[in-house]
């Protein structure tokens, strides 16, 4: 993959892809800046290196300009962690004056891009149309919004494709993180899938049983396993179309010799709200119009053991409701778990990624945070990433 050192970047404009899709509150305020800062080390390089900056970036899935997805309060951030003043453009295709005004080694933002149609159009000459404005006023393309390599998209591949292109920092670290994880990573390795919906997880499952030694599952998740076995879930969350693929699973890993362990016990509640009436309940005891909403203590002693003798352990998705105090403590378990593993640690992205930085686990006892989604799932699905596909070759 092309690298920062295949450009020359001293006094030229580089367009640089960020992925700056972060939550809001209702009140528009960020309330996790994981994205930003990852993105501040290809930032300062640039600016080192004596480049001008202008960032490209979208946020949500606007059909057209939409007030609230706006990336004003993203510059906000952004001129705060980098310390010095990033200039907003409102215009996503970029604004002349804006451009000009900026000395080498200074920052701009430009507006979501998905305010431009052609940004996400299924037609690539029209994507293409879009790049090519771009190009006028940069020199190179740095593409270091991992998550969102998995998208063709205008300012993720047409544009790479027009320019002098490479990889920045982020999106080269979390590529070769994902590369060891997918060949190459050390053994005993242990995978840990959770989140609401086994149908988001099915690609990876294929793709990894046959890699691993332990596959650990919670969160919503496991109820469609435990149907594959037999046994009643009540009111949980399960996703019975899937039940068929489940039971190949299991049968899959026996054959296999993995280790995959699903949970024993769990936290059920009479409905789903913060102040629920709660029990622990065995996996074959789960009481009708009850609903899990974490894994029990018995489960997280069992996989906290696991996780302890891993070389490599990879992380996707809660293992239960971890933004309801009463049901953050399987998650919680498994996070500190892995923190005090001495072996490889990565969070692999989207939720638990989140759940680390609400649920206060030291972030640097891991050894990656990922800061993709989509990207990242894919990834270790094995699926080729375009965004990525453009950096590679000469
Ligand atoms: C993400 O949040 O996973 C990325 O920013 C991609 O967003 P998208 O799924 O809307 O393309």
């Amino acid at each position: 993959m092309r690298t920062l050192a295949d450009l020359v970047l001293p006094g030229s404009t580089v367009a640089l892809r960020c992925d700056f899709n972060v939550p809001l509150d209702p009140q528009g305020e960020i309330t996790d800046d994981l994205r930003i800062a990852g993105a501040l080390p290809t930032i300062r390089a640039l600016q080192q290196a004596g480049s001008r900056v202008v960032i490209l970036a979208h946020l949500g899935r606007p059909k057209g300009e939409v007030s609230s997805l706006s990336l004003a309060p993203v510059a906000r951030r952004l001129s705060e962690l980098l310390g010095s003043t990033v200039a907003f453009s409102t215009n996503p295709s970029g604004d002349q004056r804006v451009i000009d005004s900026l000395k080498l080694g200074e920052v701009a933002l430009l507006e979501n891009t998905r305010f431009d149609p052609r940004e996400t159009s299924k037609d690539p000459s029209e994507r293409a149309e879009l790049a090519a404005i771009w190009a006028k006023w940069a020199d190179a393309f740095v593409s270091d919004g991992f998550g969102v390599v998995h998208r063709e998209q205008a300012s993720v591949t047409e544009f790479a494709n027009m320019l002098p292109s490479a990889a920045g920092l982020l999106v080269a670290r979390e590529s070769e993180v994902f590369a060891r994880l997918l060949e190459g990573a050390e053994r005993p390795y242990t995978v840990i899938l959770g989140g609401s919906k086994v149908g988001d997880k099915l690609g990876v499952i294929e793709s990894l049983l046959p890699k691993v030694d332990s596959l650990l599952i919670g969160g919503g998740m496991a109820y469609t396993f435990l149907l594959a076995m037999g046994l009643e879930v009540g009111d949980s969350i399960s996703q019975p179309d899937f039940v068929d693929t489940v039971k190949g699973f299991l049968t899959k890993a026996e054959e296999l010799g993995v280790n995959l362990m699903l949970p024993v016990d769990f936290v059920v509640a009479d409905r789903f709200a913060p102040d629920a009436t709660t029990q622990i309940v065995e996996r074959s005891n789960i009481p009708a119009h009850s609903m899990g909403l974490d894994i029990g203590p018995r489960t997280r002693e069992l996989y906290s053991k696991v996780i302890a003798k891993s070389a490599t352990v990879v992380w996707n998705g809660p293992m239960g409701v971890f933004e309801m105090p009463a049901f953050a403590g399987g998650t919680l378990a498994v996070a500190q778990a892995m923190a005090a593993c001495p072996g490889f640690t990565v969070i692999g992205g989207g939720d638990s990624a989140a759940a680390v930085r609400i649920l206060d686990v030291n972030e640097q006892a891991f050894d990656h945070i990922s800061t993709g989604g989509g990207a990242s799932l894919e990834f270790l699905e094995g699926k080729e990433l375009p965004g990525l596909t453009v950096l590679k070759g000469k």
